[in-house]
């Protein structure tokens, strides 16, 4: 029996990197999951799994959300777990951060996030129970320098432990969790920096990089029913580095 057997995930950014990984775990844990992307091509190849079908979805949409929401439970019936995973990074520096970059970023990794509980929690509400984890980044709890990147997902933190206190009657859980440095197309790029990546793997205690699938493992946890009484938790996943 899969730790996730019955239920019904929607996993944002499910097409790539941690989403995709995550995609692949929990429908091998005998979830039902909905991948929900705003990337069609990579969607198509990750509803290829068993078990795991692609939705086109914009998190920052209060539209789109209650279109897919809808649809999930007319086909499925329910929903119980949302990972708001979904997120776009830059590497900007506050001097060239403009109004539109600032907004762009909250829109998809704060504003997103919100809508997805706002719209999932009507359904989990009425279930009786529910699941929601986000992921957040370490640069919201470290002075990082990637400003507005760490703002919006700052601000996430912010909305996920207030969901926690409000939700926690309805019997629905959120919780956070706190990447570092994943090994995921979103940092792909980051390797052209040679010199700045080994000072970043000698500054981690772990001495490496992480691995989408160590990120998926424990939302898994998070997600399932091994942690029915974690609400409002804060996981760090980072080889130790905010540790220092
Ligand atoms: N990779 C890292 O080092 C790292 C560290 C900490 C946190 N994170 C966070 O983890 C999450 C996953 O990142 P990843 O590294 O797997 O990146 P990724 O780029 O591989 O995947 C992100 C996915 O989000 C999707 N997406 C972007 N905007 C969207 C939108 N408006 N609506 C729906 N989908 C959208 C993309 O199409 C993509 O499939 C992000 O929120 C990211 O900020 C990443």
């Amino acid at each position: 029996m899969g730790r996730l057997e019955n239920k019904v995930a929607i996993i944002t950014g499910g097409a790539s990197g941690m989403g995709a990984a995550m995609a692949k775990l929990f429908a091998g844990e005998g979830a039902t999951v909905i991948a929900a992307d705003i990337n069609e091509a990579n969607l198509a190849k990750i509803a290829e799994l068993d078990n795991v079908e692609g939705m086109k979805l914009d998190v920052s949409n209060d539209e789109n959300w209650a279109e897919l929401t809808k649809a999930v439970v007319d086909k499925y019936g329910r929903i119980d777990i949302l990972i708001n995973n979904a997120g776009i990074s830059s590497e900007k520096t506050p001097d060239q951060i403009t109004d539109a970059d600032w907004a762009l970023l909250h829109k998809i990794n704060s504003y997103g996030p919100f809508l997805g509980i706002k719209h999932v929690s009507k359904y989990m509400k009425e279930a009786g129970h529910g699941s929601i984890v986000n992921t957040s980044s370490y640069t919201a709890i470290i002075g990082s320098g990637f400003n507005h990147y760490s703002a919006s997902k700052g601000s996430l933190r912010a909305i996920a432990r207030a969901a926690a206190a409000e939700l926690g009657k309805f019997n629905i859980r959120v919780n956070t969790v706190f990447p570092g440095v994943i090994e995921t197309p979103m940092t792909a790029n980051l390797t052209q920096y040679k010199e700045a990546m080994a000072m970043l793997v000698r500054a981690t205690p772990m001495q490496r990089l992480g691995k989408p699938e160590e990120v998926a493992n424990a939302i898994l946890f998070l997600a399932s029913d091994e942690a029915s009484y974690i609400t409002g938790g804060e996981l760090v996943i980072d080889g130790g580095y905010s540790a220092q």
